[in-house]
């Protein structure tokens, strides 16, 4: 499963693509928003120049022509955009137009399979079920990706899953156990993946009984 980050932070995407393992970003207007007052394009550009891989940019218009229109606009600001349509009768309508010209889609806001079906007859290139919203009202987010997946498996359709609205380090195995694609995962939630306590424990009993025998010896290149 490969790793993107859901931020528009450009100091956590560099980051993040220092450690050499995001491959992709998504942001939102939300994620946007809170980088302050921005030039959208330009920000979205700088993000686009740092990431290995697709960024997705959301479209702001509710209709399918300012959708296609704002998309095509998208489209041309680095070659690695994504564009996302969000989940609606005129967002399919774009889908379905947009991927006839090769602008790679990401149908976001996901929250059933009927939506997913419909995005991949659209011919989007990403599907995100945004698992942590619907377990915020009792449902269960990541059956909806193990649905997906399945889904797509089943009729060996094209289109990739990205489990969005990740709250957690258990949501990121979760997907991984379902089958999504990519996890797309919040700055904080990255640092947390690492973390274990067993591991922590053994680096400093490692260091502890070296130091015991050894004293401040350490390894060189030099031998010595
Ligand atoms: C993904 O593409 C979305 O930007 C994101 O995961 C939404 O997450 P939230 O439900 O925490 O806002």
């Amino acid at each position: 499963m490969r790793l993107f980050l859901d931020t528009a932070n450009l100091e956590h995407i560099r980051h993040g693509v220092k450690l050499g393992i995001i491959s992709g970003v998504t942001t939102n207007p939300s994620l946007v928003s809170r980088e302050g007052k921005v030039d959208y394009r330009t920000l979205v550009q700088e993000i686009c120049s740092v990431v290995p891989g697709p960024v997705s940019t959301e479209v702001l218009s509710l209709d399918a022509p300012g959708m296609i229109a704002e998309a095509r606009e998208i489209a041309k600001w680095a070659d690695n955009i994504a564009v996302k349509i969000p989940a609606s009768l005129a967002g399919i309508e774009a889908t379905s137009q947009l991927s006839k010209e090769n602008i790679n889609v990401n149908f976001t806001l996901c929250f059933s399979l009927n939506q997913a079906i419909m995005a991949a007859e659209a011919g989007a290139t990403y599907i995100s079920p945004f698992v942590g919203r619907l377990d915020d009202i009792g449902e269960d987010g990541m059956q909806l990706v193990t649905d997906i997946v399945e889904y797509l498996e089943y009729y060996q359709l094209p289109s990739q899953v990205i489990a969005a609205s990740i709250r957690h380090s258990q949501h990121c195995m979760a997907a991984a156990r379902a089958g999504a694609h990519i996890a797309t995962v919040p700055y904080k939630i990255l640092l947390q993946l690492i973390q274990h306590p067993l591991s922590d424990i053994g680096i400093k009993r490692f260091a502890d009984d070296w130091e015991k025998v050894m004293g401040k010896q350490k390894i060189t290149t030099t031998g010595t």
